[in-house]
C-alpha cells in the first residue's frame, strides 16, 4: 500500500500547527539538538507505506542514555548543503549527505541551504546504528532554528519520515511508537511509557562494527517483497510488544527477556527467509548467542537481542553485572535509568 499524501503534504500538515511566532528563516540562524540511540525490544521491521516511512506493526524500544547525536544546524544561501560527520566534511554524492539533503528539502526555502555538523557520541567501535539518534536530533535543532516548538509527539513524526527507528529517540527510557491506522500517517508517532526500570542493564557486545552490506531501509523492503515467512511477523510483533509492556509494568524481567530474545531471532527469521537471502550474524555473533545460552543452563538470567547487524545486546538485572563481565570481557554495559 502507499499512501495518496506526499511527505511534503505530511510535513507541512505538521508544521502547520507550529507555535506563532515562527520566526522568518533568515540566513545564519542555528539550531542544536541532542538525541540519544535505542534499541527495539520489540522490532520495527517492514513498511506499509514507503514514502512516509509508515510500519507495518508497532515497535517498543528503550533509549541509552550517553550514546547518541549531537547536530548543529545553520542557514546558509545558495543550493548546496555542507555536511560534516564527526569532524569530517562529507562530499554532497556521499550517501549519508544525500539521505540527510534529501530531507532537508521538506523544510528549506528557496535559495537557502543548511550547514549540518553532525557529532556520533557513540564511542567509535560501538556497532549501534546511529539512524535513529541521527534523525532525532536533526529534528529538535530544526525545531530549535525555525522555533516551531512543536510538542515532542509531533517531532516524533518528522523523525519517523527522516527514519523510522528515529520516532522513537526522542524520549528517554521506554518508548512505544504506535504504527496508526490512518492514510495520511499522522497517528504514526512514538509516546514515552511512565515505567522506569533501575536495576535494567544493557550489553553491548562488539562482533563487528564494519558497515553493513544491506541498510535496515533496503533489508526490510527485499523481506516485506519476497519473504514468505513475513505474513506471520506483523500479528507476532504485536503480541510480542503487547507481552514486553506488560512485562515492564509487572517488572517480570524473565518474560521481557525471553520476548524480546524470541522477538529479535523471529525478525532475523523472516530476513533469512528473504531472496535474496539477509544474513547479518557472523561466526562470533553465534558465538555469542551459544554463550548467552549456556550462561542461562548454568541459571543466570540473561537474554540477547540484535538488529541488522552482527553485533548483541544483552539485556540482564544488575545483580548479574559480575558474572557477565567475567564471561564478556570488552562488554559495554549501559544501566538506562542510572545515567544520564
Ligand atoms: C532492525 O529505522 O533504520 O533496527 O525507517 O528505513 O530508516 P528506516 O529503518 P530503521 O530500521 C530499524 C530496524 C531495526 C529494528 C528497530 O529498531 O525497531
Amino acid at each position: 500500500m502507499n499512501s495518496d499524501i506526499s511527505p511534503t503534504q505530511f510535513v507541512n500538515q505538521i508544521l502547520s500547527q507550529a507555535q506563532p511566532p515562527t520566526r522568518p528563516a533568515k540566513i545564519g540562524q542555528t539550531g542544536k539538538g541532542r538525541a540519544p540511540v535505542n534499541i527495539a525490544l520489540s522490532k520495527y521491521w517492514g513498511k506499509r507505506a514507503v514514502a512516509l516511512n509508515l510500519p507495518t506493526n508497532s515497535s517498543l524500544s528503550i533509549s541509552l542514555p550517553g550514546l547518541g547525536t549531537e547536530t548543529t544546524i545553520e542557514i546558509t544561501e545558495g543550493s548546496s548543503d555542507h555536511v560534516t560527520l564527526n569532524n569530517q566534511i562529507l562530499e554532497i554524492s556521499h550517501p549519508f549527505a544525500q539521505r540527510l539533503s534529501q530531507y532537508l528539502n521538506y523544510f528549506r526555502n528557496p535559495n537557502q541551504a543548511f550547514k549540518v555538523t553532525t557529532f556520533n557520541t557513540v564511542p567509535t567501535g560501538a556497532g549501534l546504528a546511529s539512524s535513529a539518534s541521527g534523525y532525532a536530533a536533526l529534528v529538535l535543532a530544526l525545531d530549535d532554528c525555525f522555533q516551531w516548538q512543536l510538542p515532542k509527539q509531533q517531532l516524533s513524526l518528522l523523525a519517523r519520515l527522516g527514519s523510522g527507528s528515529a520516532s522513537r529517540s526522542l524520549y528517554p527510557g521506554f518508548a512505544v511508537w504506535h504504527k496508526g491506522v490512518q492514510e495520511d500517517g499522522l497517528d504514526s508517532f512514538a509516546e514515552p511509557l511512565p515505567q522506569t526500570w533501575p536495576e535494567l542493564c544493557i550489553g553491548l557486545i562488539k562482533v563487528d562494527i564494519a558497515e553493513k552490506k544491506v541498510g535496515s531501509t533496503q533489508g526490510m523492503q527485499n523481506t516485506v517483497e519476497t519473504c514468505e515467512l513475513y505474513s506471520a511477523w506483523p500479528k507476532k510483533a504485536e503480541q510480542d510488544l503487547a507481552i514486553i509492556q506488560q512485562s515492564i509494568e509487572d517488572k517480570n524481567f524473565t518474560r521481557l527477556g525471553e520476548t524480546a530474545e524470541n522477538n529479535a531471532l523471529s525478525m532475523h527469521a523472516t530476513m533469512i527467509a528473504t531472496w535474496p537471502p539477509i544474513l547479518y550474524w557472523q561466526p562470533g555473533s553465534v558465538q555469542a548467542m551459544q554463550q548467552v545460552w549456556q550462561l542461562r543452563e548454568d541459571g543466570l538470567s540473561v537474554y540477547f537481542t540484535m538488529d541488522a547487524g552482527p553485533n548483541l545486546k544483552l539485556l540482564f538485572l544488575e545483580k548479574e553485572e559480575a558474572k557477565i563481565i567475567q564471561t564478556f570481557g570488552n562488554i559495554q554495559i549501559i544501566k538506562p535509568f542510572k545515567q544520564d
